[in-house]
Order: structure tokens, then sequence, then C-alpha cells
């Protein structure tokens, strides 16, 4: 797609009004859609477009709406998940700031495709400002009719609420999520059964992430084969935002179809690495996936490709560190992220994550012996697979690429009894656990 889509509008303020949106043919898909479409041909449009979840699973999303089953009689539920909280993601919070109508549209027709009369954004609780600007949003769409009863004539009722979360990772897992929007503690749940049929208060209950919902009117508008002809193939289809962070020139927001090239999107886009320096290695999809060396980053950044040479495309939030970067230090400041997010329900997550943290803070600190360096990628291994929610395997896959693609350094770490790349450096002990 030649022209922009989410950034059309970047740093004009007027974006998020209604007034703004209307003006550009906001609402215009749902007023097609309630006119022209039964639920069940919305789902299959959606499906025609390839959309897969942007929240970081990569589930096809029309698929995902189709399991909902329509002879429960309890409510169903849309819940969009605003929690955002991966490092280095930073694509969902632009759109609920600046374009907050893109995503009610997406909802209220969503909700539409599968029967829901009543929606929530849960939204990660620091986001004060995102909140706020929700809220003014859906008093906007509520007056001039877009929410509530009989919605633009079509008898179709739907009202949407924000739920502010507590500011905590594991809340963006589905399953924390609902347990949280439903009062209780954000302990993720087993699964299955699956949301779809049981989910918020025991209903059936669709999860999508922002980003998903907020591609819902441009495929309703255009049409989903339309929509499917963008990016590498139909299976890795559409437009996408990517996040970039770390050591570039020129850090930020972009938006191309789906399948950008990673060394393009670091070298060209994103201005190429910090001063000059050598690049050392490239997180892709957010602080869970796998990291590349240099050598694997002539990439197309989509859902197969990545998996292809061992990684995933996650939540497309690129991090790149370049050759200051101690490859230890970075995963010891990863995985305290990950042992203090730990809900603790499961022995492996619990305990793994903060053996991990104690391994990495020794061998940072000269302490760590050889021995400490396959004791990590063991641990790391016994965590993958073995817990309730993939936070488990969020930490543990860190841990196993950052180990099996840099070993040299992190033996050297246990061998010179210092760390070889920050060598002036005073390592300040800062996390709790240590
Ligand atoms: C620990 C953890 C944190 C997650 N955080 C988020 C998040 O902040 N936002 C999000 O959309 N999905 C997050 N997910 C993925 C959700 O569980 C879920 O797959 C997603 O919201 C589904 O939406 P989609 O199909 O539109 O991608 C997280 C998953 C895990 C395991
Ligand atoms: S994997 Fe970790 S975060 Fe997920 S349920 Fe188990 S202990 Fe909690």
């Amino acid at each position: 797609m030649s022209e922009l889509y989410f950034l059309k509008n970047r740093g004009n303020p007027e974006s998020k009004t209604i007034d703004f949106y209307l003006a550009h043919g906001g609402y215009e898909a749902l007023k097609k859609t309630l006119k022209s479409f039964e639920p069940n041909d919305v789902i299959e449009e959606v499906k025609k477009s390839g959309l897969r979840g942007r929240g970081g699973a990569g589930f096809p999303t029309g698929l995902k709406w189709s399991f909902v089953p329509q002879d429960n009689p309890n409510p169903k539920y849309l819940v969009c998940n605003a929690d955002e909280s991966e490092p280095g993601t930073f694509k969902d919070r632009y759109i609920i700031e600046h374009e907050p109508h893109m995503l009610i549209e997406g909802m209220i027709i969503s909700s539409y495709a599968i029967r829901s009369h009543l929606a929530y954004i849960y939204i990660r609780g620091e986001f004060v400002q995102g909140a706020r600007i929700l809220e003014e949003a859906l008093a906007e769409a509520r007056e001039k009719g877009f929410l509530g009863k009989n919605i633009l004539g079509s008898g179709y009722d739907l009202d949407i609420y924000v739920h502010r979360g507590g500011g905590a990772y594991i809340c963006g897992e589905e399953t924390g999520l609902l347990e949280s929007l439903e009062g209780k503690r954000g302990w993720p749940r087993l699964k299955p059964p699956f949301p779809a049929v049981v989910g918020l208060f025991k209903s059936p209950t669709i999860i999508n992430n922002v980003e998903t919902l907020a591609n819902v009117p441009l495929i309703m508008e255009r049409g989903g084969d339309w929509y499917s002809q963008l990016g590498p193939n139909p299976k890795n289809a559409g437009i996408k935002l990517y996040c970039v962070s770390g050591h570039v020139n020129r850090p930020g927001l972009f938006e191309f179809e789906m399948g950008m090239n990673l060394k393009e999107l670091i070298y060209e886009h994103a201005g190429g690495i910090y001063k000059g320096h050598q690049l050392k290695g490239v997180i892709p999809g957010g602080s869970s996936t796998p990291v590349l060396r240099p050598d694997e980053i002539d990439v197309s950044m989509d859902y197969d490709s990545l998996a292809a040479i061992g990684t995933m495309f996650g939540s497309a939030g690129t991090i790149v560190m370049d050759e200051t970067t101690c490859m230890v230090d970075a995963l010891y400041n990863l995985e305290r992220f990950y042992a203090h997010e730990s809900c603790g329900q499961c022995t492996p997550c619990r305990e793994g994550t903060m053996w991990m943290v104690k391994l990495l803070r020794r061998l940072e600190h000269g302490e760590g012996t050889v021995e400490d360096v396959d004791l990590l990628a063991d641990i790391a291994g016994n965590i993958m697979g073995r817990t309730i929610c993939p936070l488990g395997d969020a930490a543990a896959m860190p841990a196993k690429s950052f180990v099996q693609k840099f070993r040299d350094e992190f033996i050297e770490h246990a061998k010179q009894h210092k760390c070889p790349v920050k060598k002036d450096k005073s390592i300040k002990v800062t996390d709790a656990n240590a």
C-alpha cells in the first residue's frame, strides 16, 4: 500500500477527535458493514484478508472469531488487549493516543461480527493519558450514535468500557487479563478451555490486540481480497507497525506492508547503527523473541520467515544492540524483568527465572564459572513448555538464544572473571533478589 494508514496523520493533534476522523472517511466502514453485511459475512471477510493477531502469537483473526459458539446462551464479549507491556513495543500506544476512533470503529465492527453487545478495552494502568483519550473518544462516539442502542438505526446495540489495569506484564496474557478484568489477581488460566468458549465471566470472549482491531475498518472498507494482496504472501498479509529502539540513529515507529526487510528497517529507515558503531545483535519482535546475529538480519519481517530462522515476529518490537553492549548484561536485564513479572503459579517459571537472574548476576560480576553458562541454558530448557502460560517460554527463549549465539562472550566472562566488554564498568546491584 503506497499510502499510510495508521501513521497518515502523524503530528496532527486533531487526529484523535471524532470530527477530524469523520471528515476523513471515518466510520464509513461501520456504516457499510451494518448496512450490507451479516455478522458471519464479516467473519468471512476478515478470514479472506489473512489478518493475523498483532499481539504476538499471530493467530488468524477471522478463524478465532469463528470459534465463538453462537448457541451458547451467555453473553459474548470482545476484549481489546491494550496492555502493551512487552519491552521494545510501543505501537498500540500510538493508535490509542492518536487514532482512538480507528480502534473504536474496529471494535464496533468486530463486536458485531461475534454478536457481542458489551466490549472492554483493558488498558495498561500506566497509560493514564491513553485511558483519558479513549474515554473522551468513546463519549464522542456515543454522542454521534455509533455506540449505544440501535446503532445507526441498524437494531444493533453495543457499549464499550475502558478498564485500567494494575500495571503487571502478566495482565497482557489473555487469561491473566480476564482474571484481572473480573477483579481478581492476574493469574493466567489453564487452557483449554480457550477464552473464545469460556472467557470473561465464563462466557465466550474474543481477545484481540489494539493493532489487530484497528486493521478491521480498512479491511471492511477495501475488502478482504484487497488486504490479502498486501505483504509477501496471503499467510503474512497486510500492513504493519514496526517499532525500532536501541542503538540506532533514528529510533521510532514505522509503517510498512508486512515483510519489511529487517536489515533495511535498521540501516535505512532507522538511520543505521548509532555513532557508526558495529551491529552486535538484534531482538526482532519484542524482548521475548530469540536474538539474531548481524549475519542473520537479511530477512523478511513476517511470521513465517522469522520462524524459519528460529525466532519470532512477535509484536515487531525490534531492539538493536551495538558492539558496546555486553550480551551477559543485556540478558541479565531481560531476565530480571521476567523474574519480577512471573506470577509465581508454576514452579519452573517462578524458580527458573530467579535462578537465571542469579547465574547471570554471578557471571556479570566475574564470579561465574564455565559450568554456569551451560547451567543457564539447561534451566531455560527446563522452563520451556512446562508452564501454564507462555511467560515461561518468553523468559527461556532469550536465555537459550543469547547463550547459543554469543557463547564465547559468556565463556569469557567466566574465564576472565570480569566483563570483557565493559571493562571499566562498576556494576551496581539493582535487583532485590541478588
Ligand atoms: C506474558 C504475556 C504478555 C502478553 N502481553 C500482551 C500485550 O500486552 N498485548 C497484547 O495484545 N497481547 C499480549 N500477549 C498476547 C495475548 O495473550 C493474546 O495472544 C493477544 O492479546 C491476542 O490478540 P491477537 O490475536 O489480536 O494478537 C501477551 C502474552 C503473554 C504470554
Ligand atoms: S508461566 Fe510464569 S507467569 Fe505464567 S502462569 Fe506460570 S508462573 Fe505465572
